[in-house]
């Protein structure tokens, strides 16, 4: 199955938000193979986000995201890749749909709460930053038959 990496920033869990999000990903039917709390620090930070080094909001992306703890997350299930970006909404919560995290949760386009992998080498490369292999937990719930059917 595939794996995507999820973090909710820090504007989200310093708004009380990590049980919210958690819980939309749950319900979904994703499950959750790996998950910490951290501060990143900046330069931690910029290698996240290096592909938008050359943004003007480079440098003030990296100061928030490594200014509190990130909660970090792996989800894994079918098209979790591209069905959690779905989930988290557009880039903007302005343009964010209703019903999506930050459609429903969030305002300002640098505190939009939550970071979802773009593609599936974007999420084999974050996977491989923010955790070590044994820290990523494999195992079958017992939901998966009832959540993608036998056939
Ligand atoms: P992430 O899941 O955080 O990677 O967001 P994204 O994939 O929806 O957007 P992108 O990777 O293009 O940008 C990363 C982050 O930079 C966004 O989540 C925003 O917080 C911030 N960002 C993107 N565009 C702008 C912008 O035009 N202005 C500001 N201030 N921040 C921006
Ligand atoms: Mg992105």
């Amino acid at each position: 199955l595939e794996r995507t990496f999820i973090a909710i920033k820090p504007d989200g869990v310093q708004r009380g938000l990590i049980s919210e999000i958690i819980s939309r990903f749950e319900k979904k039917g994703f499950k959750l193979v790996a998950i910490k709390i951290m501060i990143p620090s900046k330069d931690f930070a910029q290698k996240h986000y290096h592909d938008l080094k050359e943004r003007p909001f480079f440098n003030g992306l990296c100061d928030f995201l490594s200014s509190g703890p990130v909660v970090a997350m792996v989800w894994e299930g079918e098209g979790v890749i591209k069905y959690g970006r779905k989930l988290i909404g557009a880039t903007d919560p302005q343009k964010s749909e209703p019903g999506t995290i930050r459609g429903d949760l969030a305002v300002g386009v640098g505190r939009n709460i939550i970071h979802g992998s773009d593609g599936s080498e974007t999420a084999k490369d974050e996977i491989a930053l923010w955790f070590t292999p044994w820290e990523l937990v494999s195992y079958t719930s017992n939901a998966e038959k009832w959540i993608y059917g036998i056939n």
